[in-house]
């Protein structure tokens, strides 16, 4: 499984840093060319959002530019949400 970075992009990232995304305005980190779907998105990151995001990311914020199919099974998306809560703290 591909995770771009977090906290600290090594290479080339992949996408948008995840660094202190919770919490964090959808498609507003400064620096960060987003597609129009999560540019003009409103709301902030939250643990159920993510969740969503990630059981089908083609779903959420049609149009989005984000090249992943997903994480079907629930105890998969918990431990990267996990994962991410923990790193950005
Ligand atoms: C478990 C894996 C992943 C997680 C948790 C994740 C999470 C996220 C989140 C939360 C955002 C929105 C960031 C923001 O609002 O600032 C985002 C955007 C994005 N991600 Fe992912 N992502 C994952 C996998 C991937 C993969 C595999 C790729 C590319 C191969 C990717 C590429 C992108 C891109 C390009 C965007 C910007 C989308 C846009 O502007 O429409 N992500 N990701």
């Amino acid at each position: 499984m591909i995770v771009p970075p977090v906290p600290t992009p090594a290479t080339k990232p992949v996408g948008p840093n995840l660094h202190g995304i919770m919490g964090a305005r959808i498609g507003a980190q400064d620096g960060y060319v987003y597609s129009s779907a999560l540019a003009r998105a409103d709301g902030v990151w939250t643990e159920e959002l993510l969740d969503s995001w990630l059981e089908k990311p083609r779903d959420r914020f049609p149009g989005h530019k984000m090249a992943f199919g997903g994480l079907p099974n629930p105890d998969d998306r918990a431990a990267v949400i996990a994962y991410i809560e923990a790193a950005g703290r």
